[in-house]
């Protein structure tokens, strides 16, 4: 509807879509924390579990179901909010937002039905047989196409760090994913092809997406949007370009060991290019501190997962520009110190994050009171303590195995040596797994609001945006 030069855009495709996305991917991060503890289990007591439950197979559920299933239905749900605020213009198409989201739920459930079936390619992070990957590949094109459409119809703004670090998430994760599954490579290529999507989809995807949505969002939450931003346009430039130019060649730190396939002057350009990943991390810790320090607004719980996940990030980053140096490489590489890193990078830094978007986009939709605060705090208290609880004794255990690994110790006494960190592991597991229970009670009561509204948000600001368009 159109008044002179002031319009005004519903979001009615938008909220749809997007509220579907945010609030069905907590189920899966239960069924994350359930096979994690399981797996916790079979690792502090093997043989007791009945032969038929397989570790390989509970390891690519649960890489699997963080991949597709929790983590990346939050952020494509985020996606799908942010990117038509952001060109002023509805999603382009919801019902192929609605075939996306039951694509992927269809998806996840055949690739549990097939790992289970001993269907695993033995890649990392690439486990589902390669029909599974043709229609991930189908998945990323549809989701593609739309976000590509609402773009391309809107109204572009010249300089947009969201919709850039958003785009590229996007293109990051389907060429990545291409060029794992579908190059024909083998031997030393496999090796890197493996090494190169595992690093892209974490550091790429997720990450590139959660912080596009920040740069959204914080200046939203806190107040501070347009001129009162509190840093100067040109970070946010600094911050894309330096993370374009360190994060492609730093995947190479994941075969900086000494068999690695990969020639020195590689392993030096993945060592160093990683060290080089602190200039962006502080740059942009820099810029959230520096908004929730000067935000005009209450930061409520959202701003309690942002504070969190920043500190996580910059402990995530220093320990994995530590880690990037040969020598120290030589010392961490294939101990439980890698597992506390990834569950630090996956659940402390880019979880808390997804936490914090959750809450906060949810919370614009339906209402403050569609949370209940109170759990809200719970859920965070509880996290935290579960996740140090199983960062920290995974830390100390992963120092303890390098340094008897220099003494030639054998599989079995380090095992013995580490096993109190790995029961302790399993104890903080279950309370991580119990504040998973209480974000989704959470869910729950703002999934009971959002059915008194038929879903509809319940804020005009919400549901439509009024801009004048220029001439
Ligand atoms: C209840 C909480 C959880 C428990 C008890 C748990 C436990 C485990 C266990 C036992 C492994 C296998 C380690 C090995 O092979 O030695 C694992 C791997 C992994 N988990 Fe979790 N997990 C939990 C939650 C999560 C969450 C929420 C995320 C991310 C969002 C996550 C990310 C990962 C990743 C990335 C790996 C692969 C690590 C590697 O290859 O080095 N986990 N987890
Ligand atoms: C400055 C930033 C970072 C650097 C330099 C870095 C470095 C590393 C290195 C060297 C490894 C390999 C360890 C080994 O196998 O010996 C590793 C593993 C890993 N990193 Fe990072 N990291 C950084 C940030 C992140 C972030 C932001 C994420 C996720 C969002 C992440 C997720 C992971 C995961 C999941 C693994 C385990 C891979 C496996 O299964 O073995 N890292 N990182």
């Amino acid at each position: 509807m159109a008044k002179g030069n002031t319009v005004t855009v519903r979001f009615d495709n938008s909220n749809s879509v997007a509220s579907k996305f945010l609030l069905t991917s907590a189920f899966y991060l239960v069924v994350v924390a359930l096979v994690g503890v399981l797996m916790s289990f079979m690792l502090v007591k093997p043989g007791t579990l009945p032969a038929f439950i397989d570790f390989v197979a509970l390891r690519g559920i649960h890489l699997q179901a963080i991949i597709f299933g929790w983590l990346s239905m939050a952020l494509m749900g985020a996606i799908y909010h942010v990117v038509p605020r952001i060109v002023k213009r509805d999603l382009y198409s919801k019902a192929l937002g609605n075939l996306h989201y039951a694509l992927m739920h269809v998806g996840i459930a055949v690739v549990v039905v097939t790992l289970l079936m001993g269907f695993n390619t033995g890649r990392e992070y690439l486990e589902p047989v390669p029909l599974v990957a043709v229609a991930v590949v189908v998945i990323w094109l549809i989701f593609f196409s739309n976000i590509l459409m609402t773009i391309l119809k809107g109204d572009v703004p010249k300089f947009s760090p969201a919709l850039n670090f958003i785009l590229l998430s996007i293109l990051y994760l389907g060429i990545n994913y291409l060029w794992a599954n579908f190059g024909f490579w083998n031997g030393v290529r496999d090796n890197l092809s493996v090494w190169t999507f595992a690093h892209n989809a974490v550091n790429g995807w997720f990450m590139f997406s959660m912080v596009g949505i920040f740069y959204y969002f914080i200046p939203k939450m806190t107040g501070l949007e347009g001129k009162d931003k509190p840093y100067p346009e040109f970070l946010s430039k600094v911050h894309f370009a330096f993370v374009c130019i360190f994060i492609p060649p730093s995947a190479l730190h994941h075969l900086l060991y000494a068999e690695a396939p990969v020639n020195m002057f590689w392993k030096l350009a993945g060592e160093w290019t990683s060290v080089g990943m602190l200039i962006p991390t502080f740059i942009w810790f820099y810029i959230i501190a520096v908004s929730i320090k000067n935000s005009k607004k209450r930061i409520g719980v959202p701003g309690m997962f942002v504070v969190a996940t920043m500190v996580f990030y910059v402990m995530n980053c220093v320990q994995g520009s530590s880690q990037s140096i040969r020598f120290i490489n030589d010392f961490t590489h294939q101990t439980q110190w890698v597992v506390g890193h990834a569950h630090l990078a996956l659940l402390g830094f880019i979880s808390f994050g997804v936490f914090a978007i959750t809450y906060w986009i949810l919370g614009q939709f339906y209402g403050a009171n569609a949370f209940n605060p109170n759990l809200g705090k719970g859920h965070f208290w509880l996290v935290i303590a579960g996740f140090l609880g199983m960062f920290i004794p995974l830390t100390i255990a992963g120092l303890i195995e390098g340094s008897m690994r220099g003494t030639g110790a054998d599989f079995y006494t380090m095992r013995e040596a580490i096993q109190g960190y790995l029961w302790a592991r399993l104890w903080f597991g279950l309370l991580t797994m119990a504040s998973f229970v209480v974000f989704l009670m959470n869910i729950w009561k703002v999934i009971s609001k959002a059915k008194q509204t038929n879903f509809e948000p319940v804020t005009a600001e919400e549901r439509e945006m009024t801009f004048t368009k220029e001439a």
